[in-house]
């Protein structure tokens, strides 16, 4: 089966900066949705830019559906469309107008750009909004605007730049609801900051920290690379002895210590606090602890000269 999305050493350096990417190479072929995960500055709206064809690579290589883009970039633009991170609303334009204007800049017919933007805007429960000035919409309302846009558009692959960010709670989980039903006719290149938010939504994760890949796959599969499958946290002051073997024993600036550790350690430390009548929680490894403890590594390595103590325990 032919990759969705392919990415060959990609790396992209701005000016004299450090790289925005560096080597990245990945490969997707699970339909639905990609969630890119990182902090800021770690290159996601860099990769989705040269995924887009708007920015080209330092070096590497890069192609969608097959579709290389440097020598296919006019294909690839015919079939995707983008959402972008700082992506605004004309203020003094209608959502109509709005969602009218860029289907006719896409190449559509008068016609043909008028029916689409009455579908479009009836998917995303968009209709009562249609005359109002988008300067007079909520924030939300206007990143439904923005979703919408692209959507009417009838492109299959999506990049869409943190589309969540900023909206209420309501708002985010309408939003997933109709991530997720377009998911099963659209490819969703989705970036954000909210971890809750890939762990719901996609099919595939990566996760991006200063320019580099550090884990690619399923939640499952991205759990199993790190070592230990449970999290046990341990309220202020209760922390008990921990030995190194049990795993990884970090203490946050709280006075909280939290565990990492393998599903029979966990099950030995948990009855042993209870015996203790400790205060903890216990639960699988979340993508946030996931995502924490892959970041966490090379942050540490490079500013913190020794972070595992001599009892496997270092300080936050
Ligand atoms: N046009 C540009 N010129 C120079 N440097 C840039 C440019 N765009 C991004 N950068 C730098 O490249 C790095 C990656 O930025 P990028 O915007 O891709 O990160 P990001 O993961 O999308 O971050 P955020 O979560 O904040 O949106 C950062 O160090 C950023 O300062
Ligand atoms: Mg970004």
């Amino acid at each position: 089966m032919e990759d969705l999305l392919e990415c060959k050493n990609l790396t992209k350096q701005y000016g004299n900066a450090l790289p925005a990417l560096q080597n990245v190479s990945l490969s997707i072929k699970t339909k639905g949705i990609f969630a890119l995960l990182g902090r800021n500055g770690a290159g996601k709206t860099t990769l989705i830019r040269i995924l887009a064809t708007e920015l080209k690579q330092s070096s590497g290589s890069a192609s969608i559906n097959g579709m290389d883009t440097s020598n296919d970039a006019k294909k690839i633009r015919e079939q995707i469309a983008v959402m972008p991170q700082e992506a605004r609303l004309v203020p003094w334009l209608t959502p109509r107008q709005t969602i009218y204007s860029y289907l006719l800049y896409r190449g559509f017919s008068r016609s043909e750009a008028a029916s689409k933007v009455a579908g479009a805007l009836a998917r995303l429960e968009l209709g009562k909004y249609e005359n109002t000035l988008n300067r007079h919409l909520s924030g939300g309302v206007k990143r439904r605007v923005l979703l919408t846009m692209i959507l009417a558009t009838e492109a299959k692959i999506l990049f869409v730049d943190e589309p969540t960010t900023g909206l209420d709670p309501v708002i985010r989980a309408d939003l997933w609801g109709k991530l997720n039903e377009l998911k099963k006719t659209h490819f969703i290149f989705l970036t954000t900051h909210y971890l809750e938010e890939a762990e719901r939504l996609a099919d595939m994760i990566g996760i991006l920290e200063n320019g580099k890949l550090l884990g690619l796959g399923t939640l499952d599969q991205l759990r199993s690379i790190v070592k230990y499958q449970y999290s046990i946290r341990i309220m202020q002051g209760t922390t008990p002895d921990i030995e190194t073997r049990i795993g990884e024993v970090i203490k946050s600036a709280d006075g909280s210590t939290q565990i990492f550790t393998t599903e029979t350690d966990a099950e030995e430390i948990s009855k042993k606090l209870v015996r203790e009548k400790k205060r903890f929680s216990i639960y699988p490894i979340s993508l946030e602890d996931i995502f924490y403890y892959l970041v966490r590594k090379p942050i540490e390595e490079d500013t913190i000269h020794n972070p595992i103590g001599k009892n496997g325990v270092h300080e936050d």
